[in-house]
């Protein structure tokens, strides 16, 4: 957990600085700072710590609630779940450093292929610490499902929503190999088709598929839903979820030399993955009620609230501004300006990354028993965090990337991503502008780990009396969960 957030405000500082760079060039406020790290390293770093970090929080999230779901801890599995976390802290140093080796071109091409930069944008890292990080993987897999086991075979009432989430864990863990079809020479196309097979069925299929799953589970744990339902919303989810995802995924690949049948495969069914999200709106506010429900034992209050978070990103950061370059047109003329972190930034933070934490709170509260915490900088968390990352947006991301999709329509791609266009006065200031949303931003991110140190320290604890309505009515616990806390 607590390597999980360190990596994640990494994350946003060298997230600071490559936005810095791009409006001082490679300075970083005067002082130098692009000659030790330079713009591709930031670049690099903030996107591979990113994912580590969001890996890090569902690997352990899988791992925390598998013998909850199996009701039994296996044996040796403490030292399973070690030496796991022990191979990932290797793959995340260790690629990383290769990361700068490599750009600082001290690897040589082949060396830089296996331990360095292998230059493919999400799957950057060196091939041997990328096949390290599927051996970790297979290990994740194998600890899951032999915590979740005992559920499958005991036969309870559940066990199609645990059957789906074992098959999920499953996909996550086995379809990281696609990054390992293709080499040093493939050809750029055959390299792409391989690299989207890990990063959009990640996303926009088994993630999702292991979210519902994830969160179904807890609230059915919490006593929020009954088991019934929550399956067969799980079930119709996931089902709306692959039929549009798997075929959608063409669409990072209408101009890599694709036939048109299947740039049309792929616009039809990724416009279609919209409709699952629009229905998460609802679930939004079924999740807020969820909130209201769970009143009685408000101490998973902050928790739902980032859900509800992540229901709310699905549909505006997925949903909305994936559609806005999804379809092929679009993509033409829009691909690889500033509409596309719009979409990156609001889907895989606003989704997976508010999710990330959600998750990591319930941990965290399962762990903290049932002293009750002091909520505001947790709240200041969740909305500096929220309203950052929309002002981000709307202030500089989105006028840059509208007013560069204008470019391009008029002059050309080439003119709305050159020098001569991205330094226009206006242009320059709107980019400057997104200080405002990053820095809201980054105070979200240091109240969140202020609270989380407290925790370890004490002051993110309320002191008895100060807020009644935290704490539990003694024989209002929800059984399966209280018996979770104990055990924790
Ligand atoms: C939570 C779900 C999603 C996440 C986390 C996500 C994340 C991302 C990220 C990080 C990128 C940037 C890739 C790059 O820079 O090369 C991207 C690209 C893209 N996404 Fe999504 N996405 C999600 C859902 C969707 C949906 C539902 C659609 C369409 C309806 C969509 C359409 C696209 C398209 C078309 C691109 C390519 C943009 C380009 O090549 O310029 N995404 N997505
Ligand atoms: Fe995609």
């Amino acid at each position: 957990m607590a390597v999980a957030l360190a990596l994640f405000c990494v994350q946003v500082l060298l997230g600071a600085v490559t936005a810095h760079y791009t409006v001082e060039g490679d300075g970083f406020f005067g002082i130098p700072l692009s000659k030790v790290l330079p713009y591709a390293v930031t670049r690099t770093w903030h996107v591979q710590t990113g994912i580590f970090w969001i890996a890090t929080a569902f690997l352990a999230t899988g791992l925390f609630l598998a013998p909850v779901i199996g009701g039994e801890e296996p044996k040796g599995q403490r030292l399973g779940v070690n030496v796991l976390f022990g191979a990932l802290l290797l793959v995340v140093t260790g690629s990383l450093a290769g990361e700068w080796f490599s750009i600082e071109q001290k690897l040589g091409l082949d060396a830089g292929f296996w331990f360095g930069h292998q230059g493919y944008e999400y799957v950057d890292l060196g091939r041997a610490w990328q096949i390290a990080l599927y051996v970790g993987l297979m290990l994740w897999l194998f600890l899951m499902l032999r915590a979740i086991a005992p559920a499958l075979r005991k036969g309870r009432a559940n066990r199609q929503m645990v059957g789906l989430f074992s098959a999920s864990t499953v996909a996550i863990g086995l379809f990281y190999g696609a990054g390992l079809m293709y080499g040093a020479r493939t050809h750029l196309t055959v390299a792409e088709y391989w690299r989207w097979w890990v990063v959009h069925l990640w996303v926009e299929g088994f993630f999702e598929v292991f979210a519902t799953g994830a969160i179904a589970f807890l609230f059915t744990t919490l006593g929020l839903v009954k088991a019934a339902s929550a399956t067969r919303a799980f079930i119709a989810s996931t089902t709306i979820f692959l039929v549009a995802g798997i075929p959608g995924t063409f669409h990072h690949i209408y101009f890599a030399g694709t036939p048109m049948s299947i740039t049309a495969i792929g616009a039809t069914f990724s416009a279609l993955e919209v409709v699952p999200l629009v229905l998460l709106g609802k679930e939004a506010l079924d999740t807020l009620r969820m909130e209201k429900r769970a009143d009685w034992m408000s101490r998973y209050r902050w928790p739902i609230r980032f859900f509800v978070g992540v229901t709310f990103w699905n549909l505006v950061g997925a949903g909305l501004f994936g559609f806005l370059i999804n379809p092929p047109i679009a993509l033409y003329y829009m691909q690889g300006l500033n509409t596309t972190p719009v979409h990156g930034h609001t889907a895989l933070f606003g989704v997976y990354g508010l999710l990330s934490l959600g998750l990591m709170l319930v941990i965290l509260r399962t762990l903290t028993g049932t002293r009750p915490w002091r909520n505001g900088a947790i709240s200041l968390a969740f909305w500096a965090m929220n309203i950052g990352l929309a002002l981000m947006v709307l202030l500089s991301l989105l006028p840059v990337g509208l007013a560069q999709t204008w470019a391009s329509v008029e002059h050309g791609l080439w003119y709305a991503r050159s020098a001569d266009f991205l330094q226009q006065p206006v242009i320059e200031t709107l980019r400057w502008m997104r200080m405002i949303g990053d820095s809201i931003f980054l105070v979200g991110v240091a109240a969140l780990m202020y609270f989380a140190i407290g925790l370890k320290t004490g002051w993110s604890y309320a002191p008895i009396g100060e807020d009644e309505r935290e704490r539990e009515p003694a024989d209002g616990r929800e059984p399966a969960m209280a018996a979770v806390e104990t055990r924790g």
